[in-house]
């Protein structure tokens, strides 16, 4: 019978809290996520790089994270969709899938989102066409493309706005 090869010792920075992990070399980021954090948002789809299900961001660029070892994200920013509301508010992208009924099973959601949170932070106001791009490795089975597309383009109209609260009123009063 084969020796399972020693343990290493990984350092992982991930939506801000540090970790440290004895993993085998072998072991994927999905799925020192998933295993060993607890962090089950990143889905396990296809396990080799098709689907786009176990997107995550390392230092902000989108990444498979089936694809790539846990220990190649030592000292890297990672980010999952459990990270990616702040001070509880959620992103304007998981908003504007919400509000635009791009969700059904919510399986391919995790990665989806993420990608298109990296995009609007790159190019916050993207075409159709490179939203298409920047989506182009994360499979839907169930909603069909165009209401996540719709999702994106809403989230970017979003982020343009002020905060709820920073938008000025038009001192009109609803009463009366
Ligand atoms: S699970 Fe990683 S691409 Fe499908
Ligand atoms: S909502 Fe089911 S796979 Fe996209």
């Amino acid at each position: 019978m084969r020796e399972r090869p020693a343990k290493v010792v990984v350092r992982l920075e991930v939506n801000g809290d540090r970790h440290q992990l004895a993993v085998e070399p072998r072991t994927t980021l999905l799925e020192a996520l998933r295993y060993e954090l607890g962090l089950t948002g990143s889905k396990q789809g296809c396990d080799k790089g098709d689907c786009g299900a176990c997107t995550v961001l390392v230092d902000g660029r989108p990444v498979l994270s089936c694809l790539t070892l846990a220990i190649e994200a030592e000292g890297r920013r990672i980010t999952t969709i459990e990270g990616l509301a702040k001070g509880g508010k959620v992103h304007p992208v998981q908003d504007a899938f919400d509000l635009s009924g791009a969700l059904q099973c919510g399986f391919c959601q995790p990665g989806m989102m993420l990608s298109a949170a990296a995009l609007l932070e790159r190019t916050p106001k993207p075409t159709r066409r490179e939203i298409k791009e920047a989506l182009s490795g994360n499979l839907c089975r169930c909603t069909g493309y165009k209401q996540i597309i719709d999702a994106v383009e809403l989230a970017s109209a979003q982020r343009a706005l002020p905060e709820r609260d920073e938008r000025p009123t038009t001192g009109a009063s609803r009463e009366g």
